[in-house]
């Protein structure tokens, strides 16, 4: 019998996925808000549209929702072409940044709503909205009005607004931006379990990379209209592609560096007169000739001063940080002029200390330069 489900299950492989993307794109008045972008969503996934302000997040969800026209391109939710479906027909939930409840309507009235305007039964309706708020454990405030709760008791409201109706994929728009650090984090950790606990397909919005690392399965990074890269939080963040994306996600410490031309997978680099040579992540090299070589902090060791093979940086500032401290180091090779290393908090090192700065085996990039345009 189990067998026979098993057999009836379709493969992950094969499901076809939860939102597709077909190079879809859109221009406010002949300025491109968002190049043509192709992206498949797989069914229960949470994705994360990470990027600066401005760089299209919004404007990708709202296509999505249907508020937004494509100007080209085709939308599926499921196995259904909705591009010409209107919002309320495509079955989606929606979260924004400022709550959006109804002032009038108690707490119930509004998780009711979308229920109300689907003709959905009396008995029903109230069954479904008694368990929308326990979802969100507002149980106890179901005639209150928004103006009598918190900021993030509101925002449990529009969270259960959104499931109640229980969408086909779950759209959040920056939703705890408003709200401070503490609540922040517990509503994170409150809306991952809900997601996982109903195999909800959801697509977040934030500029928080922190936020985007610690939620997601995977991250598209976007700037100016387009996808940089997506991918797991740790390709992101271990193997970013590109300048703009090692930049935003995480700490970097650039150097200005020559590639020298050399043969095989292995790269060599002049880093202000040090020669390193590494192995590279990435995909792509940029040619022999002038590059960004990306490092991240905890891939740096601090040496003694004049060691061989290390660049040579002098120390600017130290910031205690309880277990650890930052280092601030000036450094000629480096973009900016500067560097930053973590050390544990007993081996800071005063203002004015000169020392070396060794770089790993792996882990290491080398960009285009010019990279926020790669
Ligand atoms: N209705 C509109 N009319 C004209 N231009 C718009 C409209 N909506 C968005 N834009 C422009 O399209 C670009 C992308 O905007 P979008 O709102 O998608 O950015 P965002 O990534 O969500 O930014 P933020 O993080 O600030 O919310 C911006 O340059 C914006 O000014
Ligand atoms: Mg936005």
């Amino acid at each position: 019998m189990s067998s026979e489900i098993a057999h009836e299950m379709p493969q992950a492989s094969e499901e076809s996925p939860a939102v597709k993307i077909d190079g879809v794109a859109k221009s406010f008045s002949g300025a491109v808000a968002l190049e043509p972008v192709w992206l498949k969503i797989r069914r229960g996934e949470f994705l994360t549209l990470l990027g600066p302000s401005g760089c299209g997040k919004t404007t990708l969800l709202n296509l999505i929702s249907g508020f937004l026209e494509a100007d080209r391109g085709e939308l599926f939710i499921g196995d259904e072409l909705v591009t010409q479906v209107p919002p309320h027909r495509r079955e989606i939930g929606i979260v924004f940044q400022n709550y959006a409840l109804f002032p009038h309507m108690n707490v119930a009235q509004n998780v009711a709503y979308g229920l109300r305007t689907r003709r959905v039964p009396r008995a029903e309706t109230a069954e479904r909205v008694r368990e929308a708020l326990a979802l969100v454990k507002l149980q106890d405030f179901a005639d209150r009005r928004p103006k009598q709760l918190s900021g993030g008791q509101q925002q449990r409201v529009a969270l259960a607004r959104a499931l109640v109706i229980r969408p086909r994929v779950l759209l959040l728009d920056e939703p705890f931006s408003a709200l401070d650090r503490n609540l922040r984090t517990a509503m994170q950790v409150e809306l991952k379990e809900i997601q996982s606990r109903l195999g909800l397909t959801t697509v977040f919005v934030t500029h928080d990379q922190s936020e985007a690392l610690s939620l997601s399965d995977r991250i598209a990074v976007m700037s100016r209209g387009q996808i940089r890269q997506i991918g797991t939080p740790s390709e992101i963040y271990d193997h970013p592609q590109s300048h703009f994306v090692s930049q935003f996600v995480g700490d970097a410490n650039m150097f200005r560096a020559t590639r020298q031309p050399a043969a095989g997978t292995a790269v060599a680099v002049d880093v202000g007169g040090t020669s390193y040579g590494f192995t590279p992540y990435q995909n792509d090299l940029p040619a022999a000739g002038p590059v960004t070589l990306f490092v991240r902090p905890e891939q740096c060791r601090l040496t003694a001063a004049g060691e061989g093979g290390a660049v040579p940086a002098t120390v600017a500032l130290s910031v205690y940080q309880g277990s650890y401290a930052e280092l601030h180091l000036e450094c000629a090779a480096a973009e900016e002029g500067r560097v930053m290393l973590r050390v544990p908090a007993s081996e800071a090192l005063a203002a004015g200390t000169s020392v070396g700065i060794h770089l790993p085996e792996n882990g290491a990039a080398i960009f285009a330069p010019e990279g926020d345009a790669a």
